[in-house]
């Protein structure tokens, strides 16, 4: 790499913090400072997307403003410097994930494109009439609809994993549906809707042995635990930026050199080819086979600075912090008659989805955001999830590394409103 201009400092005010300081990191966070409808804003809709720290939106800010161009192409001094970022950008990405090279981090629009390209391009290539692919009943819609799409086109079967009354996957119901039919494993490795952490890594050695290749969509899973794709075994593993504090609209699908090297393109273009003539053209080998067109450039430049700054927070801090949340969060929420959560794993991520007997949960979402609470309700693009647990709905408080045990306070008092108006 030529040069590199050194962004601003990232990581909670330096990058040397011993002990996990919420309030610094929260002053990293303009938008935390306001309020709304006179009420300081708790931000508890992590799991949809994060806040960006003042870090990610200053170098953002600082690659428009002094060496935007577009990368790759240029012989000129500003798209060296972009193309010099972009490419940190990506080595940044295969630091976080101790992936073996940079070579097998490829940017995409998100973890939805991310799956979508491998269902597409290692589905054709490799998958046929038979086979079959494992699923888990608490994926999210983007783990569940490119496999079906791929269903429908080759003819392939899809097979899924149940999970029990807590949201925990069914280990053994999941070894007894694996067979030597089975040709790929696609898992969350935490679900978005309960919270639930998924035994992945021996998910994936169960894979191995019967020769299925595994997807881990890892979308809430890199926010708030350190992954180690190597250690995990994983052959391919997808988040998005927009959750790990990042910008939208840049995700990384991460594969096994050889596995992405024997794919054929996603989709045609500029960048991603050696020669074309109107016979015939030739691609580039990963990752650049799998990028056409201009890439999200300054996006990946924020992603690589959210990487930095979660980095030098250090993830078990991250971990341990959100932890601590979790657990006070379930214990004051499990206080309020005619609460239920959703989700009861041992394992679990910091979201905490719960139905209440008198209240939808809309009703509930609107009460609390007049307390300034965000929180999410719906079906978290996991209606089979809702469909287990009988429910439409659920509201869903997801904490980041910025929240506050006095905020789970001001959430439970909020849903205390909730059951004055509706009992
Ligand atoms: C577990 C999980 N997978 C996939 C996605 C899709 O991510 P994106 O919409 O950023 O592509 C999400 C987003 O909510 C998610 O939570």
């Amino acid at each position: 790499m030529s040069e590199v201009i050194e962004t601003s400092d990232v990581g909670a005010g330096d990058n040397s913090m011993l002990a996990f300081d919420v309030e610094r990191v929260r002053a990293d966070f303009p938008i935390l400072e306001q309020t709304v409808y006179g009420k300081p804003l708790v931000y508890l809709d992590n799991a949809a997307s994060s806040q960006k720290p003042r870090q990610v939106i200053e170098a953002m800010n600082q690659a428009y403003e002094t060496y935007y161009s577009n990368v790759h192409r240029g012989v000129h001094r500003l798209s060296q410097l972009s193309t010099d970022h972009f490419e940190a950008a990506r080595q940044k990405a295969a630091s976080f994930l101790n992936a073996a090279s940079e070579k097998e981090i490829v940017f995409t629009r998100g973890a939805t494109e991310a799956i979508n390209l491998v269902a597409t391009c290692y589905g054709r290539a490799f998958l046929q009439a038979g086979d079959e692919i494992v699923i888990s009943h608490m994926e999210h819609h983007s783990n569940i609809v490119p496999w079906q799409l791929l269903r429908d086109q080759i003819g392939i079967e899809l097979k899924v994993v149940p999970i029990d009354d807590d949201g925990q996957l069914m280990f053994e119901d999941y070894e007894r549906l694996l067979s030597p039919r089975t040709k790929m494993v696609a898992m969350t490795h935490v679900s978005n809707a309960l919270g639930s952490i998924v035994p992945i890594k021996d998910v994936i050695a169960r894979a191995h042995e019967m020769g299925a290749a595994v997807l881990v969509d890892g979308c809430q899973a890199v926010p708030h635990m350190k992954v180690d794709v190597q250690d995990l075994d994983a052959d391919f593993y997808v988040f998005s930026s927009h959750k790990l504090y990042g910008p939208t609209g840049i995700g990384v699908l991460y594969g096994k050199s050889d596995l992405l090297n024997a794919m054929p393109p996603y989709q045609g273009g500029g960048e991603m080819i050696t020669t074309v003539t109107f016979e015939h053209s030739g691609y580039k080998s990963a990752p650049h086979r799998f990028e056409a067109g201009t890439p999200a450039i300054v996006e990946a430049i924020g992603l690589g600075t959210a990487i930095d700054y979660v980095t030098a927070i250090g993830m078990d801090n991250i971990t341990a912090h959100e932890s601590g949340l979790l657990a006070y969060a379930t214990e004051r929420l499990s206080q309020i008659p005619g609460l239920e959560i959703h989700g009861r794993a041992r394992e679990k991520a910091s979201i905490v989805a719960f139905v209440m007997k008198s209240a939808h949960a809309h009703d509930i979402g609107t009460i609390v955001d007049r307390a300034g609470v965000a929180v999410r309700a719906g079906h978290h693009c996991a209606q089979p999830v809702m469909a287990r647990y009988g429910v439409s709905a659920t509201a869903r408080a997801s904490f980041g590394i910025y929240n506050r045990r006095q905020e789970v306070d001001v959430l439970a008092a909020a849903i205390g409103q909730v059951r004055e108006i509706f009992g």
